[in-house]
């Protein structure tokens, strides 16, 4: 009965990219059928950087049916929306009284968007990542999906796990990280030495899961490469090496397979095919999210039925928290 649980979330913060569908959401659907997942749409954590209010409610939708299309099944995982469920933001307060000022300024993320947005540098961004062992620890979590970028993020996680712990009592599970050998960091086509993200200036950096068939051809054309001319699995060749993760999760190819197919032949063969098995594996993802977006009621019966279940989940921790720290019984 007691099944291990699994928490992720993905931030609304527009459209989202290959590299979150390969990093986590590809992931995230094999694990429904064996534990007790909780995926969150992370709005609090999209507003540590400037949004628009009426996007960021598009884009939270969005997501929802992201999730959804991809084929995440409401009936057996929790989805929901981390604003509708109240102790995140409280559970965060607690937490920032013992986390020290020197381990949150060490964090590379928040390093490097204070390094792009200096004249507006909020507190929220500051303690984005206690927020996120919040969202963590209040469903006692085994598990952590993510890509590579967000590791450190749960290695504090796991401190504040074992530091309210040792100081409190046992009160928290300490989770684990769950990040795939392959994919797990998907990177720029233009520049692929740096992750593929949606926040990249350049849109040919990036593919969104809602590219037009004819935008990830342009894009994969136009991915940047070398002139070795040949299709090997090296750090020698970052564009090529990437162009061939991608390739592969799509297809299901293994890499070696890969290689021994597109020896002798060019980049540009390679090229169309990439972009055919993306265009190919997207498709079916797109059709549902195009029709999902048509049932708003649908939408919205899902994320309150998974607010529901959250709320009712994490107020179990909460309460236990509160207790420890000396909070009065409401
Ligand atoms: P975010 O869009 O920052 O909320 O990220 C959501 C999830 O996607 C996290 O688990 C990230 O680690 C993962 N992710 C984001 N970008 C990439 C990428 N380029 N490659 C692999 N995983 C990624
Ligand atoms: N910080 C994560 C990212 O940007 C998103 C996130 C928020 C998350 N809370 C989480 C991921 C909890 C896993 C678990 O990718």
């Amino acid at each position: 009965m007691d099944k291990k649980v699994v928490f992720s979330g993905v931030q609304p913060s527009g459209g989202l990219t290959i590299g979150n569908y390969i990093g986590a959401i590809k992931n995230f659907v094999g694990l429904q059928e064996k534990y007790n997942c909780y995926y969150c749409i992370v709005d609090l954590h999209a507003i540590t950087v400037p949004q628009i209010p009426k996007d960021l409610r598009k884009n939270t939708l969005e997501v929802l049916a992201i999730y959804l299309a991809s084929g995440l099944d409401p009936e057996k995982c929790t989805l929901f929306i981390q604003s509708h469920v109240n102790a995140h933001a409280e559970l965060t307060w607690v937490l920032n009284s013992i986390s020290y000022m020197g381990q949150l300024n060490r964090m590379t993320q928040f390093k490097e968007k204070s390094k792009k947005s200096e004249e507006n540098l909020n507190a929220a961004l500051f303690t984005y990542p206690v927020l996120m062992a919040s969202d963590i620890l209040l469903y006692q979590t085994d598990f952590v999906p993510v890509g590579e970028d967000q590791k450190q993020h749960l290695e504090l996680a796991r401190d504040l796990a074992e530091r309210f712990n040792n100081k409190y009592s046992e009160t928290f599970k300490v989770p684990e990280p769950l990040i795939q050998e392959f994919g797990a960091k998907i990177m720029s086509l233009q520049e692929p030495e740096n992750k593929m993200s949606k926040s990249d200036q350049n849109e040919n950096g990036y593919i969104l899961i809602l590219d037009k068939p004819d935008a990830i051809r342009r894009k994969v054309k136009r991915a940047v490469t070398d002139s070795i001319g040949e299709v090997r699995y090296n750090d020698e060749q970052l564009g090529i090496k990437n162009l061939m993760n991608i390739y592969s999760v799509f297809s299901g190819d293994s890499i070696e397979e890969i290689e021994n197919r597109y020896q002798g032949i060019g980049y540009g063969k390679f090229k169309e095919d990439v972009a055919e098995v993306v265009v190919q594996g997207l498709a079916p993802i797109q059709e549902r999210y195009n029709d999902l977006m048509k049932n708003k009621d649908y939408l919205e019966k899902v994320y309150k039925e998974g607010s529901e279940k959250a709320n009712y989940a994490s107020m179990k921790t909460l309460r236990k928290v509160y207790k420890k720290v000396g909070f009065i019984q409401r």
